[in-house]
């Protein structure tokens, strides 16, 4: 008999992405979970309750809560949340300095006892903060991505199901770029199960939805007021890990770490991927026309630009 061996995932960061994330994963039964903070009872507190509510949702997996990284030993999937989010007035990239100190300082320890995990992370500013993790764990390639396009691409496709009456299930998107003011829907690309999704709406009604996913974030936030969205990036992330744990072959928007494609170097951009349980097994290069492409450099150099302040 072959003996299975259950997948483990630590979230570090039980904030609210983090502890929205850990409680998925443990009612999808993804594997055993470990959630990591720096603040002193909050990932014991959370985790415990997460356990507790298992039998009543008959998941079978142990939730635990730790300040210290020896429990998250040998991860096969580590989602890296930690840092701080938005208030109203600030933008994704004024979090740049403080949560690439915390996003190094984490990730330093999680490749530490998890050398072969892949990581997913989900810090702001995302695409910087991959290039972080990239370089405090030494990880190839293909074993760190960010979450950003799977939102992106959620939000974008709620809006739109919204507007047509259809389930979002039926819109297929895929979206590039960085996860910023500067990201690259693809209405080319966009289709309600097949069909273009001009068929359904009108250009100028498009043009503001494609608007209103890039503004998708602040939109939570000016709700909020004391942080931003957690529910729906929390989903997207779990939806990567998933794709990782069970081999989906899942292609996905993914923030990846770019070395030739799309003709840059050595730059996190969002692109479309193949998801398995090598990580991001192939980047897919789709034919851009030059608007898209003209997008996509403008995205890039918001993203250089960050990189060139740390
Ligand atoms: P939060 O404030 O609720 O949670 C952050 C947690 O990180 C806190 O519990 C804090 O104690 C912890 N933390 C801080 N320093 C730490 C350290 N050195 N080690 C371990 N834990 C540490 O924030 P929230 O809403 O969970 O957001 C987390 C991050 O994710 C933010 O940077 C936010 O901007 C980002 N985010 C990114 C999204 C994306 O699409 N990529 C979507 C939503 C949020
Ligand atoms: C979002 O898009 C804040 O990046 C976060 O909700």
């Amino acid at each position: 008999m072959t003996s299975l061996r259950r997948a483990k995932i630590s979230v570090i960061g039980a904030g609210n992405v983090g502890a929205t994330a850990a409680h998925l994963c443990a009612l999808k039964e993804l594997g055993d979970v470990v959630l990591v903070d720096i603040a002193e009872g909050i990932p014991q507190g959370k985790a415990l309750d997460m356990y507790e509510s298992t039998p009543v949702e008959a998941a079978s997996h142990s939730v635990i809560g730790t300040n210290s990284y020896e429990p998250t030993k040998d991860s096969d999937v580590v989602i890296i949340t930690a840092g701080i989010p938005r208030k109203p007035g600030m933008s994704r990239d004024d979090l740049l300095k403080t949560n690439a100190g915390i996003v190094k300082s984490v990730t330093e320890q999680v490749a530490k006892f998890s050398p072969n995990s892949i990581l997913i992370i989900v810090s702001n500013p995302l695409d910087a903060m991959c290039l972080v993790a990239k370089k405090a764990s030494n990880f190839p390639a293909h074993r760190v991505m960010g979450m950003a396009g799977v939102l992106d691409t959620a939000r974008y496709r709620t809006f739109l199901a919204m507007e047509i009456g259809c389930s979002p299930d039926d819109i297929h998107a895929l979206l590039l770029g960085g996860h910023g003011d500067t990201m690259v829907p693809l209405t080319r690309y966009t289709t309600v199960q097949g069909v273009p999704v001009a068929d359904f709406v009108a250009a100028d009604k498009l043009a503001k939805i494609v608007q209103r996913a890039k503004d998708g974030g602040i939109e939570i936030v000016n709700f909020l007021k004391t942080g931003s969205a957690y529910y729906a990036p929390a989903a997207s992330a779990v939806e990567m890990a998933e794709a990782i744990i069970k081999d989906q072959k899942k292609i996905r928007p993914v923030c990846s770490y770019l070395q030739g494609e799309y003709g840059f170097k050595d730059v996190y951009l969002g692109v479309p991927v193949l998801l398995g349980a090598k990580g991001i097994e192939k980047i897919i290069e789709i034919k851009l026309n030059d608007e898209e492409k003209a997008m996509l450099q403008k995205s890039k150099e918001a993203v250089d630009s960050l990189i060139k302040i740390l």
